[in-house]
């Protein structure tokens, strides 16, 4: 094939690098996307349970951890999730908002995919799978990449090869060695949206595998109230897999058991009804085992007697307290075979946050999920592959 023939290279051929294809080609470049899968969108079939959570309506630059929070800024404003729907409609794909504002297909994740193909289609984008690219060269202005059907050339290089989530699809970190090749930094990546491991006393809940209750979990700063689910190795469930994304390994995890009730709540319940126990009180809002088992646990250390009324008001505060805020050390995390995305990724230090190509090399580029930015559970990942992508689009066209 001869190199001439295409203006732009895209590297990867998930979220990211088909959106960046659609749009580039429809803007009259000539485009080829390399993949090195047997077919495009892989992880996009496997997300969102296989219905593709595909975007956010409280999309906002704060819900998205970098070494530079503002660098998402300009892209998440240019292309927003009211953006993306409207070409989910456009298409007709059915979709609903499943809760705090994530957009789920009604169908199949396939349709979602179909979708970006049909659009690269319209856009005259080739979409070549069964590529892996493991070298890049650079001479006289233009890429140059050997590829199994030869060598390809163009003056722009868009690198959306991902993160290293997920090994065993076929996960990287190819972009960040590419970044280091062309000078590049690499803020170093580490897995998120991944479920955290316990050891020492804090294995005992695993005895709780299965188990699921609405909690606020907490690490440093931030906070989310939702669902924890026990594991068979430590704490899983979206509110885990939220904080997991700030966690650093040593640092506690703090989890409210009791979201809705405050500390005094086992002084209420004493009086209202001295005969209860610690269990049923707890059981009154935790599932019947997890009840159990921190009953146990408050009875083995804060001295708390059944009933109730035959403990004293300062043990059940402390209880209460505890409840508020137990504290577990997780051992780490179940690493990137289980990590959704990766935090980390090339520095944005070296990117323009407009059009996303690297300020020391004209025509390299690097997109979504590669870049050091990661987005919360819920839709956020896609958005940023989608307004990292139409930003660069964009970008390479009007040059
Ligand atoms: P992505 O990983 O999608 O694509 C990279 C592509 O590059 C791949 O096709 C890969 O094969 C290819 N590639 C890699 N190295 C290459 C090489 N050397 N040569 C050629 N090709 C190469 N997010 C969200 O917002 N909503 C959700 O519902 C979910 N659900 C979800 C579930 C699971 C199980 C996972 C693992 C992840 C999610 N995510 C998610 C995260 C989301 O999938 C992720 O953020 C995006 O796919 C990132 O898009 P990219 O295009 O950047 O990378």
């Amino acid at each position: 094939m001869n190199g001439t023939q295409f203006d732009v290279l895209v590297l990867g051929a998930g979220a990211a690098g088909l959106m960046c294809a659609a749009r580039a080609g429809q803007q009259g470049r000539r485009v080829l996307v390399l993949e090195g899968a047997d077919r495009p969108g892989k992880k996009i079939l496997i997300s969102g349970g296989g219905r593709c959570n595909f975007t956010n309506l409280h999309v906002a630059p704060d819900r998205y951890l970098s070494a530079n929070p503002h660098f998402a800024k300009s892209a998440l404003a240019r292309y927003t999730a009211r953006d993306f729907l409207a070409l989910i409609e456009a298409y007709g794909i059915a979709w609903h908002e499943k809760t705090l504002g994530q957009l789920f297909c009604d169908g199949s994740a396939r349709q979602v995919v179909d979708m970006l193909l049909a659009e690269c289609a319209k856009g005259g984008a080739v979409v070549r799978c069964g590529s892996p690219v493991s070298q890049v060269g650079h001479a006289e202005g233009r890429f140059v990449i050997a590829t199994p059907a030869g060598e390809v050339r163009a003056p722009r290089l868009v690198v959306a090869t991902g993160g290293p989530s997920i090994p065993k699809m076929g996960a990287t970190g190819f972009a960040y060695d590419l970044a280091r090749q062309f000078g590049l930094k690499v803020v170093q990546p580490r897995p998120a949206l991944v479920p955290l491991t316990l050891g020492g006393e804090d294995a005992l809940f695993r005895e709780l595998s299965g188990v699921a209750t609405e909690v606020v979990a907490s690490a440093g700063k931030a906070r989310f109230r939702e669902a924890a689910l026990f594991t068979h190795r430590g704490l899983s469930g979206p509110a885990i897999l939220q904080v997991s994304s700030y966690w650093q390994p040593g640092e506690e995890v703090a989890i409210d058991f009791l979201p809705d009730a405050d500390a005094d709540h086992l002084l209420a319940v004493k009086a209202a009804n001295p005969r209860a126990t610690l269990r049923s009180a707890l059981a009154a809002n935790l599932p019947e085992r997890l009840a159990h088992d921190l009953a146990e646990r408050l009875a083995a250390h804060a001295g708390i007697a059944a009933p109730l009324a035959d403990t004293r008001d300062k043990a059940l505060r402390a209880a209460g307290e505890r409840l508020k805020r137990w504290a577990f050390h997780p051992s780490g995390t179940e690493g990137f075979a289980k990590a959704e995305v990766t935090v980390g990724g090339v520095s944005t230090a070296g990117l323009s946050s407009r059009t996303m190509e690297a300020k020391a090399v004209p025509g390299l580029y690097f997109i979504g999920e590669a870049v050091d930015v990661t987005g919360w559970l819920g839709g956020y990942n896609f958005q940023w592959a989608w307004a990292s992508a139409v930003a660069c689009a964009q970008a390479i066209a009007e040059e």
